[in-house]
């Protein structure tokens, strides 16, 4: 009888090693390593097809001599996603959509399978049965796509061979924790599957050029699940996220081999489907007639797309003896790194009391340029003074309390003016090669926290 072949594998990085271990050597989690079964033989080195083509051999080439052809791109009919993917989707490709469950992950790709008109669409579900997708699709279309195929069948072998007989021009797969292959014995989701499994896409998408999208679940901690190594083999990593208690959610690109990472895609889920925002600020600006103190506007900028984003807080005399600190949309950490700034520099007594911190929306914001607006938020609300709605910031904090330069900072007043404020603040530090004669809106440069409260309260 055969002897079957197992390794251990770090189920959060994807680390192999032949015996169990505590701790990985590779991430550093402890108790990670599960044993998998793994079959050897020539799987794989095998082709996705089931009839082994010939393999084509590579030689080395002059890096001037290799031709360079414009890189064609499909417009997929979404703007957003076309933004995020770096301006259409590349053929070949292989993108990865990670997200958490019920985030939208099914339904943005089945949206953009129904919404392809002149493609022939191929999405495959190992989660869905055909009647729940048909149905998902009633919801989102009433005229869908003669050319969006659904298959359900999650053994990557017979996805190929229908794969051989319909020739889809675009492929997607949902998810691949749920795709199998013959080749590695180990159950579904286990590190060893999707390893497998996603190589045999990747080598399907590469000699035939069709794009690929692989969904992928994400798991509590944020990683896009459970092994990190998918993230190596792919050329696009895209994160839905947002809160699923808010309508929005945002489409991030993490990586990406043919583009900008950090491009950012808005949409907002409704009844039938996820809509486009192509204007953002307007709705996350909410408008109010009074002005209330605790709130301040902050003019961000996501990948290459200038965001204003309303940034509320709320500073109350802590009712028991730890005061809490909780902040949603914002890094907890680093509310606690201007807390004590404002402490240390100014002499604020927030050491006592209760620090609440909101990012309208639900959104996540990661840029620094936020700094300002939620320190001017924070004591609004400790003083009970308003700051004009009319005003908004962009600047990071420093911990000597130094206001601090942002990049692209033309961009942010520019979409600022263009929204009808009259005045942004900024670091004194960004003047420089700054045409502020070009602007039609009040443009204040601050270098200390000081200066702030001077020119504000
Ligand atoms: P789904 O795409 O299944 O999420 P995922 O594949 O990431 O797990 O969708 C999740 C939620 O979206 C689900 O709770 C229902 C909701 N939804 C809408 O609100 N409107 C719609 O038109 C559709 C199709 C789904
Ligand atoms: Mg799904």
């Amino acid at each position: 009888m055969a002897k079957t072949k197992s390794a251990f594998f770090c189920q959060s990085c994807g680390f192999e090693s032949a015996k169990w271990l505590g701790k990985c050597p590779s991430c550093g989690q402890w108790n990670t390593f599960v044993e998998e079964v793994i079959e050897k033989s020539g799987a794989l080195k095998s082709s996705w097809k089931s009839s082994n083509g010939s393999q084509r051999l590579h030689t080395p080439s002059k890096v001037q001599d290799i031709e360079t052809t414009e890189m064609a791109r499909i417009a997929t009919g979404d703007a957003e996603l076309d933004r995020v993917l770096g301006g259409g989707l590349v053929y070949g490709s292989v993108t990865l959509i990670g997200g958490e469950p019920g985030i939208g992950k099914s339904t943005l790709m089945l949206q953009l399978a129904l919404q392809l008109k002149n493609l022939k669409v191929l999405y495959v579900s190992g989660e869905e049965s055909e009647q729940q997708i048909k149905m998902r699709a009633e919801r989102i279309t009433s005229s869908p796509s003669p050319d969006c195929y659904i298959l359900t069948e999650t053994l990557t072998q017979n996805i190929f061979k229908q794969i051989e007989a319909l020739e889809p021009d675009i492929l997607i797969v949902d998810s691949i924790q749920t795709m199998q292959s013959a080749h590695v014995e180990s159950t579904p989701g286990s590190v060893s599957q999707v390893r497998e499994c996603t190589a045999e896409f990747l080598r399907y998408a590469k000699e035939t050029s069709t794009p690929v999208f692989l969904i992928g679940h994400i798991t509590k901690d944020g990683m896009i699940a459970g092994p990190k190594i998918l993230e190596h083999m792919v050329d696009t990593v895209l994160q839905f996220e947002g809160d699923r208690h808010h309508v929005y959610r945002i489409l991030r690109s993490i990586k990406n081999r043919f583009g900008a990472a950090a491009e950012l895609g808005i949409y907002a889920m409704s009844g039938d489907g996820l809509r486009e925002v192509s204007n953002p600020s307007e709705i996350l600006l909410l408008q109010r007639e009074e002005e209330l103190s605790g709130i301040a506007i902050s003019a961000t900028l996501e990948g290459a797309r200038p965001m204003l984003i309303e940034t509320q807080a709320l500073v109350s005399t802590a009712a028991y003896g730890t005061p809490q600190r909780s902040a949603n949309g914002f890094d907890t950490k680093r509310m606690n790194m201007l807390l004590a700034v404002l402490e240390k520099r100014c002499g604020f007594r927030l050491s006592t009391q209760d620090v609440f911190l909101n990012i309208a929306g639900g959104i996540k914001v990661e840029d620094p340029a936020i700094d300002l607006a939620i320190l001017v938020a924070i004591i609004s609300s400790h003083q009970d003074i308003p700051v004009s709605s009319k005003t908004c910031f962009a600047a990071e904090v420093g911990l000597s309390g130094e206001i601090r330069a942002v990049n692209r900072i033309e961009q942010r007043i520019s979409e600022a003016e263009k929204l009808g404020f009259e005045k942004v603040m900024i670091s004194a530090y960004n003047y420089k090669g700054l045409n502020l004669k070009k602007f039609n809106i009040q443009i204040v440069g601050v270098s200390k926290i000081e200066e702030v409260f001077q020119h504000l309260f």
